[in-house]
């Protein structure tokens, strides 16, 4: 199933519950992206950037507003729901590469194509390793690559379905110069093959630029 990768927040506010009363941390976020283009997020630390990437990618849900993708009300879907719907059609890359170290960088992403059903993934994960330049690392443990090339890997594992949204956290955030212009290289050479929507959070100026529009996030608000 293809869906129109458009994303549209609405007026969201989103306030964690903690001990001392509840945060906002997002503050009335209304942001509208087409699908198929790029999104640089970028501010100081705890400006919400990471809780927006998570009410679009269905990790958590508005305390207030509305979040769609295409047509479908993210934040109004049941847990079930949500969960299928990020699993089939989001992509998440992080800071940390959260490769799984007792599976093989080939049993990382065949794991992500598993889960939708493609049990038979074996080929489409070696292709898809061999495209972003780790065939052969493929039966290599992630504790036996460098950051770079995890890195590469944990990529591989969020594209490997397709996702028709990528989503990530300053995933060039622990690698050196050289190896994060390669990741950010990677990333958007994906999203354009797929024609997928990426929304990036990053410090890094340069590969903020990279991508089609820069947005700035301070106190939960939009700049
Ligand atoms: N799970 C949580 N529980 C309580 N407060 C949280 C939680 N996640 C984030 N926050 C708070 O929400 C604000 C925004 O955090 P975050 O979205 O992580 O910002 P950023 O990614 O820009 O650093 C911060 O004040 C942070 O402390
Ligand atoms: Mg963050």
């Amino acid at each position: 199933m293809s869906i129109d990768a458009s994303i549209t927040m609405d007026s969201v506010i989103v306030e964690h519950q903690t001990a001392s009363g509840p945060v906002r941390a997002l503050d009335g976020v209304s942001l509208t992206v087409d699908g198929g283009s790029s999104v640089a997020i970028t501010g100081p630390s705890g400006g919400g950037k990471s809780t927006l990437l998570g009410v679009i990618g269905g990790l958590a849900r508005p305390t207030w507003g509305s979040v769609r993708i295409g047509g479908a009300e993210i934040s109004e879907l049941s847990e079930r729901d949500r969960c299928d719907f990020r699993r089939r059609h989001i992509g998440f890359i992080y800071q940390a590469d959260n490769l799984l170290p007792f599976l093989t960088l080939l049993e990382n992403v065949g794991l992500q194509l598993s889960l939708n059903g493609k049990s038979s993934g074996t080929g489409t994960s070696l292709a898809v390793l061999a495209e972003l330049g780790l065939a052969g690392l493929a039966y290599r443990l992630p504790d036996h690559l460098s950051g770079g090339q995890r890195q590469r890997a944990a990529v591989a594992r969020a594209i490997a379905h397709q996702p028709k949204i990528i989503l990530a956290d300053e995933p060039t955030g622990a690698l050196d110069t050289a190896n994060a212009a390669g990741v950010i290289d990677l990333l958007l050479a994906m999203q354009r093959e797929i024609g997928a929507t990426l929304i990036m959070v990053t410090h890094d100026r340069g590969a903020a630029k990279r991508l089609s529009r820069q947005v700035h996030l301070r106190d939960g608000r939009l700049s």
